[in-house]
């Protein structure tokens, strides 16, 4: 395996070669991922709800996020190691968003960061390219909007799927390197990798994207209760987990663990 770099991205792009991406919170996670051929891991502010326990993505501070960065950067010798900017600390101005940026990097040992946003965002994206962050930019359903949005629902059907190829071509312009579309109607997400000439990354966009994102708990099978439509469940790492903890405790209210060789002699 080698290190994966931005122009590797840029790379495959042109070669038509499509990658995956998946969120990591932690280093058991990330050197699996790391190990397994993930070119891209994301320390998403998913960890609001898969790490902390809210019900949605803004809750989450840089101050929470930040150790999980590191932790993940520091268990990830090839992949490219993106941070989500959490909800609250870019909107603001580009100069919050680079104070916000330079942490995840400074602190956290980011090697991008990831924000959420469309045109408006330009400005943004261009200061922090400008400064020597990369920025992977995010349109479409963005859940820290949600509020904004109306809840979980896709976005850019009929007259905005033209919007989004707008937004999409001001953000590839301010310097993203990368663009994620999530909840789009797949000819729209297709419409959108085509006039690009960044990396398009695809959660509920359909197979046209440049790569793919899912986020790793709900791909494993770890995620409790129902997953959104998107989501391909590759393992029950749930049903795995809950019978090795009740096989346990039976084990150890029988007393048949720890046998001897779980022992140590005098
Ligand atoms: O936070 C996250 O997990 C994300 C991905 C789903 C793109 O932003
Ligand atoms: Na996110």
């Amino acid at each position: 395996l080698k290190k994966i770099r931005i122009p590797h991205l840029q790379q495959m792009k042109e070669r038509g070669e499509r990658w995956a991406m998946l969120t990591a919170y932690d280093q058991l996670s990330a050197s699996v991922f790391d190990a397994a051929g993930i070119p891209v891991l994301l320390v998403g502010d998913s960890a609001a709800n898969n790490v902390y326990g809210h019900a949605t993505t803004l809750p989450v501070t840089l101050d929470e996020l930040i150790p999980l960065v590191r932790a993940v950067a520091n268990a990830s010798p090839h992949a490219l190691v993106v941070a989500d900017l959490p909800f609250g600390s870019y909107q603001g101005s580009p100069q919050q968003a680079f104070g916000s940026a330079v942490r995840l990097m400074k602190e956290g040992l980011a090697h991008a960061v990831k924000l959420e946003g469309g045109r408006t965002m330009a400005p943004t994206v261009k200061l922090l390219t400008e400064a020597g962050i990369p920025v992977m930019a995010h349109i479409g359903f963005t859940p820290q909007s949600e509020h904004t949005l109306g809840g979980y629902r896709v976005q850019g059907r009929g007259e905005s799927a033209e919007s989004l190829v707008t937004d999409a071509l001001a953000l590839q312009e301010a310097g993203a390197f990368s663009l994620v579309m999530e909840m789009v109607p797949a000819p729209a997400a297709a419409a959108v990798t085509k006039a690009l000439d960044i990396p398009t990354v695809g959660i509920g966009a359909g197979a046209d994207c440049d790569a793919q994102v899912l986020v790793w708990t709900d791909m494993a099978g770890f995620t409790d209760g129902r997953t959104p439509r998107f989501v391909k469940k590759y393992a029950d790492l749930r049903g795995i987990l809950t019978q090795a903890a009740q096989e346990y405790a039976r084990d150890v209210r029988h007393g048949t663990f720890p046998a001897p060789e779980h022992s140590f002699e005098e």
